[in-house]
């Protein structure tokens, strides 16, 4: 299961592994804030509380955009992070502004 939270969203669907969080944001037409959608804005920065071993590692992309410290803390970028085995996922929206 794939929970995705944000200020106005609150969707749950199945995970399908090798589309990215956003791919899923999209599908469900959560409102999931995005610009690029290639890891350079971080608009669709987002913090992964459950799951984070069920999705691909970081890109090079979301290395060079988000800290190590945020990486560590389980921030991803939506546009980026691929689901790579289903299970049970849950993903805040959390953009900078
Ligand atoms: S949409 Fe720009 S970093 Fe993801």
């Amino acid at each position: 299961m794939l929970e995705l939270k944000g200020r106005k969203v609150h969707k749950t669907m199945e995970p399908e592994t090798g589309l990215t969080i956003l791919d899923h944001a999209l599908k469900a037409e959560a409102d999931w804030g995005f610009s690029c959608t290639r890891g350079t804005c971080a608009r669709c920065r987002s913090l992964v509380t459950e799951g984070m071993e069920l999705l691909a590692p970081p890109t090079e992309a979301e290395e060079l955009r988000l800290e190590p410290e945020e990486l560590e803390r389980g921030f991803r970028l939506a546009c980026q992070a691929k689901v790579k085995q289903a299970g049970t996922i849950v993903v805040l929206h959390r953009p900078y502004f």
